[in-house]
């Protein structure tokens, strides 16, 4: 049995009232606000989010690294930069889940020294009660009151699940067969 946080449903009902507040935000921009999707967690979010966004926007991604199974590490790491130049340009960073907050600090610091006008960070999760430095999440889609590890659309689980359509909360028993399939996987 798996624990719903997010269904399909919700997910999508989600990214159209997200889309309607982007929108509002960046009606009065002069120059096309840029998305950047931060790689790989919010590679699902960001394709749902956009079909719902009517003003034009140009589209970018941003890998880093940071997270080890479900233990955090503060070490962020910039794997792939964004291509586009943020130059006086609105920057919208869209993240699966702000969790410590130590990803979301380290991306907003680089964006900015890239020349961006404006920052808006938007997120599908906040794990507000996670959270260790302060970041401001202008979007947001749901906000997790427990400190608990979640997988599924986008989200992982060493590299797993990012495939399944829905979030649920991985506990004991879904993690010890996670496990297994990983142990399988390298023993081969
Ligand atoms: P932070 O730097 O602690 O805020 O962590 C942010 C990153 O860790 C997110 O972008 C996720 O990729 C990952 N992360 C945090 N919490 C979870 C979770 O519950 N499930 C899967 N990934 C998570
Ligand atoms: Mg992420």
């Amino acid at each position: 049995m798996k624990r719903i946080i997010l269904s399909e449903q919700e997910i999508e009902k989600i990214c159209e009232r997200i889309a309607h507040e982007i929108d509002e935000k960046i009606a009065k921009e002069d120059k096309i606000p840029l998305l950047v999707g931060v790689m790989k967690g919010a590679m699902n979010f960001m394709v749902t989010l956009m079909k719902y966004i009517k003003s034009p926007i140009y589209t970018d991604y941003i890998r880093i690294s940071s997270y080890y199974g479900t233990t955090r590490t503060n070490n962020v790491r910039l794997v792939k930069d964004v291509s586009f130049d943020c130059t006086d340009r609105a920057v919208i960073i869209v993240e699966d889940i702000v969790d410590s907050g130590y990803s979301m600090k380290f991306l907003t610091e680089h964006i900015k020294l890239n020349g961006a006008k404006k920052i808006y960070v938007c997120a599908l999760i906040d794990k507000a009660v996670a959270r260790e430095v302060p970041v401001p999440v202008d979007f947001v889609g749901y906000t997790m009151n427990e400190n608990r590890f979640v997988a599924g659309f986008g989200l992982d689980y060493n590299e797993l699940e990012r495939n399944v359509p829905y979030i649920y909360e991985v506990d004991e028993d879904n993690l010890h067969k996670l496990d297994d399939i990983l142990k399988k996987d390298s023993a081969k």
